[in-house]
């Protein structure tokens, strides 16, 4: 009996002998699981879509969703007309720092997964990139697309009506929005440049963030508001009323000219009054220290999501509603009332460039109006890039 137990207990121990190299790994495994699973309940950040309820469901003139199959596609049905983005440019600033180069040795590469494709950190930000010209192709397809760099970003951009113009700055890190400003100023002067030597239709031109989707046709601004110079978009928020994500320039020598200064002075206030805030605000807050600085400005019009012209230092500016032109996901509850139906740019503000990976993802087997229906439900999770 005993020799048998002997036995037994041997046999029963024997493969555990094979598995002891293992075991200690899965261990492993499992001490890293449990880190992972403490950091994502710490940040919340999540690596796939969670769908919620839509919002806005049963208001007037906003989209109305049956799961993510829209019911109402009407301000679409425009969409992609072929003519669409005629004379105008988007433009966006945009580099590559060579830290996020690869992975270091000591530190593996993390992996995000969009579909079916992984993506490097570098990798991700370029992903971004030819969303945002996608999406803009397809609702403006006779837009050009011009990528501002930094001649030492060796950034490769081969796309159709697409160009890389390096303009000469300082792209680090906590001074890139500064940096736009200036990039933003110094491509204005060489359109200026380039105007007194051209005759034809004004190039209008749309400086945008690179994690913005285009889901209609920009274009309209510019003919239903002729007397603008340059063009902003606000919110009812009374502390940041103005996002520098959108500004449109009328491509007239007045439109180019006028829009300079403005930055300009933009640039001055960011740099006297908000460095410390350089990194992230400073351009917003600069903006908004500019508008209200015309003693006849009425911030009260930011309250009412309704465009209006208003004349800011000598230059015409038309303030347009972000509800319309910079629709982000909510950010806080309360202040959210689904999308309007005639929706044109979705920003993905923060935490959100995976949804804009994941909706570039989803439309490509579905419509624009079904893909708004999926940001909607989609668009109060915090995602992991
Ligand atoms: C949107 O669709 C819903 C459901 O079909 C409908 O009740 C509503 O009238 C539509 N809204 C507009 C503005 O067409
Ligand atoms: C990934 O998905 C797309 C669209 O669903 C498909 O066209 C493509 O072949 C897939 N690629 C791979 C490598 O499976
Ligand atoms: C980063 O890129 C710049 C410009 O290409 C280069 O001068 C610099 O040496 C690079 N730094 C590293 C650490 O690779």
């Amino acid at each position: 009996m005993r020799v048998c137990t002997g036995w037994r207990r041997f046999l029963i121990f024997l493969p555990l002998l094979f598995f002891f190299p293992h075991f200690f790994s899965v261990m492993e495994l499992h001490q890293k699981a449990a880190v992972e699973t403490i950091h994502k309940k710490q940040s919340k950040k999540s690596d796939h879509l969670v769908l919620g309820p839509a919002a806005g469901q049963g208001l007037p003139n906003r989209l109305q969703c049956q799961g993510t199959r829209a019911l109402n596609k009407t301000h679409f049905s425009a969409y992609g007309a072929s003519s669409a983005g005629d004379n105008i440019a988007l433009v966006t600033v945009f580099t590559i720092y060579n830290t996020s180069l690869g992975g270091r040795a000591d530190k593996p590469l993390s992996l995000f997964t969009v579909g079916n494709v992984s993506y490097n950190k570098e990798e991700k930000s370029m992903a971004i990139l030819n969303a945002f010209i996608s999406f803009t192709q397809v609702s403006m397809p006779r837009s050009n697309i011009i990528i501002l760099t930094d001649p030492a970003s060796d950034l490769a951009v081969h796309r159709n009506r697409v160009t890389v113009h390096p303009i000469q700055g300082e792209y680090s890190r906590d001074k890139l929005m500064l940096q736009r400003i200036r990039s933003y100023i110094a491509f204005l002067e060489t359109r200026i440049k380039e105007l007194s030597q051209r005759q034809g239709p004004a190039h209008h031109y749309i400086f945008t963030d690179s994690d913005m989707a285009v889901v209609g046709d920009l274009g309209h601004i510019f003919r239903d508001f002729p007397n603008f110079h340059l063009a902003l978009t606000f919110r009812n928020n009374k502390e940041q009323p103005l996002n520098s994500g959108f500004i449109a320039v009328r491509g007239t020598h007045d439109g180019l000219l006028r829009a300079k200064i403005f930055l300009q002075k933009v640039l001055n206030v960011y740099r006297s009054k908000y460095m410390s805030a350089s990194r992230m605000l400073g351009d917003q807050l600069a903006l908004a220290w500019v508008v209200r600085s015309n003693p006849s400005f009425d911030a009260r019009r930011f309250s009412k999501a309704q465009a209006f012209l208003e004349d800011v230092g000598g230059a015409s500016v038309l303030f347009l509603p972000c509800a319309v032109y910079n629709w982000t996901p909510p950010e806080g509850a309360g202040q959210f009332h689904g999308i309007p139906l005639d929706v044109k740019v979705v920003h993905f503000k923060g935490s959100r460039k995976r949804l804009m990976l994941e909706s570039w993802n989803f439309f490509s087997s579905s419509d624009i109006s079904d893909m708004l229906c999926l940001i909607l439900m989609s668009g109060r999770t915090k995602y992991d890039f």
